[in-house]
């Protein structure tokens, strides 16, 4: 007779509890334990309980392989499902054996688990184990399908709707509810006030400040007052919410002429614009991307999207201030050099166009390109390829968390007909276009942010906190993951024998980089040091490069005249032309401007049920060395996090969105 002690754990959130009779039975290499109906005296499986049981075998079942659960349900009429956490075995040797589950179990199923130590393929030696496994990606391969977006964008996964996407993966309650009614209430209260739906435009900025009764925050009425300074116009360029695009400039494009005499009173006295470009103090925004996209009709007339380019001074205050606009590629006498001496409402109306076309830049190409629809092939590549007890699905997976649910939801939602991404200057063809073409471009050193910084010439700017925040956050993951890969592949050898493995990042570089090899991506994985890169470079994109360029979306973004992602009126091609009335005609409607404002409010509000980057709730690491690294990596980002609040307490503007307390381990809105 043998005793085995399970401890099992019922997941937390809301309708995880179930009045049905589980049944567990318990396979080792020896044999297996009768199938045993786990029942105490009371309801065993409630929301967030941790019930013991004990099952017995006449034999001694060997080396404990897997679990296998079952429910059946008591009230034959409904399929009362249950979501199990993990079940912790104590064999009769005392080994104490975790199998993590983190699923729902419907009546039917017979739910495998495997447990203990994480492994690899060809570390797996038992027919069982083999065959589990197999079973288990095939599984996954079905359930996990690729999908199309447009032409020339990363592949996705299948799901239509999120009633496709399964269980596990799908929003909790609190997030479903919170999410529901953070956007109903606040269509509510624009249709209380009758602005929602209004085709007027904008009298003056002051009513636009009336918009929302409680949605502001120290920031975003920081933006309202300060947008039109230029000095906290260069500074969004640095600290804003698309820290993306500006780079140094050594030397003109042909393209842009500007000439000395211009800029001249802008530079300190006595420099010259040559003299600045060779001390590095020059730099420039150049939107040539945006080049021919095809925009929106309204009211008879084709919506402006400026491909324009601008100059930017870092002063001996260590001030980047924009010093010349042209607001299209091509230079001619109807595409005037903007300077911030013109008369005021032309300077205004430039540095408004460039940031429409900033705007439309970090929201489709930084924000949506880059991060989402990255983040949801690696998701797919991942659960295809790694079975659970594969350690490198154990690390990643919390990284996906949600992914697929809020990619579908943007889809239906934010890019669907009426929808606020719907209602940029961009055609929907305009959108896809601008997306297919940048991850044409895309490199993989561009996605990793230190050959990025080196790559702009931005190493040594003064007060560029994205790039200081970011820099340690990537130095803090990259040496947690190193550990993590150094751990279970301690040679190359491990790398090239790991099939799970090569065809996880060949996945990847067919089906989200569409087989481009001049994007750098790899193909397969040589060595541990390409293993540790390419894993740094996505959990770094998929939680601080997604934090920087999504929590500011209200603050920056909603502002309207700071950020407009719908202008209606064509730039001007002449100095001296325009007025107020010029720029409150050319900015978007009243009915635009509150629908882009909803949109951010209801994006970057503040979910209950968040996870921090670092935390790791669902345990998935049954050895003690990768939970030892998960606690120096959770220690390294609390003390990072001190730092930025402290360096924030003595700023003007803190910059806040790489605050490790902010980022969340995976795109869940
Ligand atoms: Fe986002």
């Amino acid at each position: 007779m043998a005793e085995y002690k399970l401890e099992m754990s019922t997941g937390d959130q809301a309708f995880s509890g179930t009045f049905d009779c589980i049944y567990v039975t318990l396979i080792g290499t020896e044999g297996e334990s009768e199938r045993t109906n786990l029942d105490n005296f009371g309801i065993d499986f409630i929301a967030g309980k941790v019930g013991s049981y004990t099952v017995k075998t006449s034999l001694h079942l060997g080396q404990l392989l897997l679990v296998k659960l079952e429910k059946d349900a008591n009230f034959k009429i409904l399929d009362d499902a249950w979501f199990c956490s993990k079940i912790v075995v104590t064999t009769p040797e005392d080994d104490v054996i975790l199998f993590p589950c983190y699923r729902w179990v419907s009546d039917g199923e017979q739910v495998e688990l495997r447990g203990g130590k994480a492994m690899k393929a060809f570390e797996d030696d038992h027919p069982l184990l083999t065959d589990h496994r197999k079973r288990e990606l095939i599984c996954h391969k079905d359930l996990y399908q690729w999908g199309t977006y447009g032409e020339r964008l990363p592949h996705i996964a299948s799901f239509k709707d999120s009633s496709e996407i399964p269980d596990e993966d799908r929003f909790s309650v609190s997030k479903t509810y919170e999410f529901a009614f953070g956007k109903e209430f606040t269509l509510v209260e624009l249709k209380l006030k009758g602005t929602n739906n209004s085709t007027k435009q904008w009298e003056d900025f002051e009513a636009m400040k009336n918009v929302f009764w409680f949605k502001n925050t120290p920031m975003s009425e920081y933006v309202s007052e300060h947008w039109m300074e230029d000095d906290f116009y260069g500074f969004q360029f640095l600290n804003g919410i698309n820290p993306n695009m500006i780079q140094r400039c050594l030397e003109l494009p042909h393209n842009f002429p500007v000439r000395e005499e211009m800029v001249k009173p802008f530079l300190d006295s006595g420099s010259s614009l040559q003299r600045e470009m060779e001390k590095g103090n020059i730099f420039l925004s150049d939107y040539k991307g945006l080049c021919g996209l095809s925009t929106k009709v309204e009211n008879g007339e084709v919506l402006p999207l400026t491909p324009g380019l601008c100059l930017f001074y870092m002063n001996p205050e260590n001030k980047l201030m924009p010093i010349a606009i042209q607001l299209t590629q091509q230079p001619s006498e109807q595409n005037p050099i903007f300077l911030p001496s013109d008369p005021e409402c032309d300077w205004l109306l430039a540095k408004m166009f460039v940031k429409h076309a900033d705007g439309i830049y970090h929201q489709f190409v930084y924000h949506l390109l880059n991060t989402h629809f990255l983040a949801e092939p690696f998701a797919v590549a991942t659960l295809r390829s790694f079975p659970v007890i594969h350690p490198l699905y154990k690390l990643l997976i919390p990284h996906f968390r949600y992914t697929f649910q809020i990619n579908v939801v943007g889809r239906k939602i934010l890019l669907s007909p009426g929808g606020p991404l719907h209602t940029t200057s961009l055609t929907p063809e305009g959108l896809v276009e601008l997306m297919g073409r940048a991850h044409s471009e895309t490199t993989y050193s561009s996605l990793c942010l230190p050959e990025n910084i080196r790559a702009r010439g931005l190493e040594s700017v003064p007060n560029f906190y994205y790039r200081d925040d970011g820099l340690k956050l990537w130095n803090i993951i990259n040496s947690f993951v190193k550990a993590i890969v150094d751990h279970y592949y301690p040679s190359d050898s491990d790398v090239c024998r790991d099939s799970e493995l090569q065809d996880w990042i060949n996945e990847i570089f067919t089906q989200a980089f569409l087989g481009n090899k001049s994007s750098g991506i790899p193909a397969a994985f040589h060595t541990v040091e390409e293993v540790t890169r390419f894993i740094t470079m996505l959990i770094f994109n998929v939680s601080c490069q997604h934090a920087a360029v999504h929590l500011g979306q209200f603050e920056y973004e909603c502002w309207i005249p700071n950020s407009p992602l719908l202008m209606r009126k064509a730039p001007p091609t002449m100095k001296g032309q325009s007025s107020m009335k010029t720029i409150f005609e050319t900015l978007p409607t009243v009915g635009q401007t509150v629908g882009f404002m909803a949109s951010g409010w209801v994006l970057t509000k503040k979910y209950t049920d968040s996870i921090p980057l670092g935390l790791y709730p669902d345990e998935h690491f049954d050895e003690p060395a990768p939970k030892q690294m998960i606690k120096e990596f959770q220690a390294e980002l609390s003390f990072l996090s001190e730092t930025i609040a402290a360096r924030n307490a003595g700023l003007v503007v803190p910059y806040n969105y790489l605050n490790p307390t902010e980022i969340e381990n995976s795109i869940t809105i």
